[in-house]
C-alpha cells in the first residue's frame, strides 16, 4: 500500500480519482480476516490479548467459554487461582470442556474423566488401566494467560511469549479504573477505526449541551484539524479544534499495535484504553479501561453506561433493534437520535458499515489521514510476519518496557497558543520522564 498522498488543497481523494479506492479487496482482507495461519491472524497472535475480563472468573466459578481470533476456547481458574487457556473439545474424543469441574490442580471433563492443568498436560486419564503412562503422551492446546489490570490477557502466538506490555493503564490499582467490555457484531479493525477518526464525534456523539448549542446545528463547519504521525508504537495523533469563545481544544490520541487505542475521552487524570479483540472476523469485543492516576474512580458515574448493557455485555439498542433511534429526538435533542450513551452511537455507526467494511467503496478525506497511515503500519507489520521478522511494538527487553512517548493529552488552550508546539512541548516533558501537566 503506498503512502498516502493528499491533493493540493489538502483535501479530497488520496488516490487519483480514476482509481478512488483505498484498499485492494486482498489487503481489506489480509486486515479483516484472523483466524489461525492467516496473515491477519498471525500478526494478532504476536501480541497478548484481552481474553475475558477478570470479573468474569471470579475464583471458584465455572468455566467460562471464550471464542478468541476465531478459535474455542475455555478459561478457567485453577484451585491456587491461576488462569488457564485451553482448547474447548477434549483431546480425548472432544466433549466440552467448558462443563468440565474445576479440581484437582486442574479442569476435568465430564465425559471420562481426563484433567488437564493450565498447561495442557493431561495429569489423569481414570479409565484407563492402572500404571498406564498414555496421558504423558497426551497435550492438550494450552495458551499461557497473564493476569493484569483486571483482565485475563493471552498469548496465541508461535514461541517465547513477548512481555506483557507495561502500559499505564493495566498498572493501575482497582480504585483508579473501571474495566468493562461490549459486544459488537462487525470486524474489530472498523470500530477501532473510530477510535482515531475524531471528527466524528461532534456529529454522531453530539447531544444537548455537549459539543455546542444544539444538535440540530451539528451541520455546521467542523473546523478540526488532525494531524497523524508514526511513532514506535504505532500512530499518535495531534488535534485541534476552534472553540466558540476564543480557545481550541487540544487532544493528544494514539493508536497501539495491534488493535489497542489510547483516548483522552474527557480525561485529564488519566485517559481511556480500548482494546478492539477480535471473536472472529465479523464480531469482536470491545473492552474499555478507564483510569485515573491519582483519583479513586467515581464507580458510579463511570459505570453508569452500564445501565445500557445485558449483564452479558451486550448493549441494550442493537442492531435487531435498530439502537431504539428516536426521530423526535434527533430534532433536538441529539443529533443522532441514538441517545445519550456513547457505546450505543459507536455501535450503530461502526456495526452499520456491515460485519465487515467493505474498504475498495471508501472515499477518503483530508480527515482521514490516521485511519489511512494505521492501515499502511499494519500492512506492513503483516509482511514483516510472514516474512518470519519480529512484529513492530513486540516488546521483549524489560529495559524497554516503559513507554514514556506514549501521552494521551486533552486541553483547551488560548486561541493565540502555538497548539502543535504546545502538545510538542508536552510530549518532549514526558519523554524526559517530566509531569507534562
Ligand atoms: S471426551 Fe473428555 S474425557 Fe472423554
Ligand atoms: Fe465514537
Amino acid at each position: 500500500m503506498p503512502a498516502p498522498a493528499i491533493g493540493p488543497d489538502g483535501g479530497g481523494c488520496f488516490r487519483p480519482c480514476a482509481d478512488a479506492t483505498v484498499l485492494t479487496r486482498e489487503e481489506n482482507e489480509r486486515l479483516t480476516i484472523v483466524g489461525p495461519h492467516t496473515p491477519g491472524g498471525e500478526l494478532l497472535r504476536r501480541y497478548w490479548q484481552p481474553a475475558a475480563l477478570s470479573e468474569e472468573l471470579p475464583p471458584g466459578g465455572a468455566p467460562l467459554p471464550v471464542r478468541l481470533l476465531c478459535e474455542d476456547l475455555v478459561l478457567f481458574r485453577d484451585e491456587h487461582g491461576q488462569p488457564g487457556l485451553l482448547g474447548i473439545h477434549c483431546a480425548h474424543r472432544g466433549a466440552d470442556l467448558s462443563y468440565g469441574r474445576v479440581e484437582d490442580a486442574g479442569l476435568r471433563c465430564i465425559y471420562h474423566g481426563w484433567l488437564y492443568d493450565i498447561h495442557g498436560r493431561c495429569l489423569e486419564q481414570p479409565g484407563e488401566p492402572a500404571g498406564s503412562t498414555f496421558h504423558e503422551r497426551v497435550r492438550h492446546l494450552a495458551y499461557p494467560c497473564q493476569e493484569v489490570g483486571g483482565l485475563i490477557l493471552a498469548y496465541l502466538g508461535p514461541g517465547t511469549p513477548p512481555l506483557v506490555p507495561a502500559y499505564e493503564f493495566l498498572q493501575a490499582p482497582v480504585e483508579r479504573r473501571f474495566n468493562t467490555k461490549i459486544y459488537q457484531e462487525c470486524s474489530y479493525l472498523q470500530a477501532n477505526e473510530g477510535n482515531t477518526d475524531s471528527v466524528h464525534v461532534p456529529f454522531l456523539h453530539r447531544v444537548a449541551g455537549r459539543w455546542g448549542p444544539s444538535p440540530s446545528s451539528a451541520t455546521r463547519r467542523i473546523e478540526m484539524v488532525m494531524e497523524p504521525e508514526e511513532t514506535e508504537f504505532g500512530v499518535r495523533v495531534l488535534r485541534m479544534e476552534p472553540r466558540t469563545d476564543d480557545t481550541v481544544q487540544t487532544n493528544i490520541g494514539n493508536f497501539i499495535m495491534p488493535n489497542l487505542s489510547a483516548i483522552p475521552a474527557g480525561r485529564r487524570d488519566g485517559y481511556e484504553a480500548v482494546w478492539h479483540v477480535p471473536i472472529d472476523d465479523e464480531s469482536h469485543w470491545k473492552y474499555a479501561v478507564q483510569f485515573n492516576r491519582s483519583q479513586p474512580m467515581d464507580r458510579e458515574r463511570e459505570g453508569d453506561h452500564r445501565a445500557e448493557m445485558t449483564a452479558d455485555y451486550r448493549l441494550l439498542r442493537n442492531r435487531a433493534n435498530r439502537y431504539l433511534q428516536d426521530r423526535e429526538e434527533m430534532k433536538g435533542q441529539a443529533f443522532a437520535g441514538l441517545g445519550n450513551c456513547f457505546q450505543t452511537q459507536d455501535a450503530c455507526a461502526t456495526e452499520g458499515q456491515g460485519a465487515i467494511q467493505d474498504r475498495t467503496q471508501e472515499h477518503l478525506g483530508s480527515t482521514d489521514r490516521a485511519i489511512l497511515l494505521i492501515r499502511t503500519m499494519l500492512l506492513r507489520a503483516i509482511g514483516d510476519v510472514q516474512a518470519g521478522r519480529e512484529a513492530p511494538h513486540v516488546v521483549r527487553d524489560p529495559a524497554a518496557n516503559h513507554f514514556p512517548n506514549l501521552l494521551v493529552w486533552t486541553e483547551r488552550v488560548p486561541a493565540s497558543t502555538d497548539w502543535r508546539a504546545h502538545l510538542r512541548a508536552k510530549i518532549a516533558a514526558c519523554e524526559a520522564q517530566v509531569d507534562p501537566g
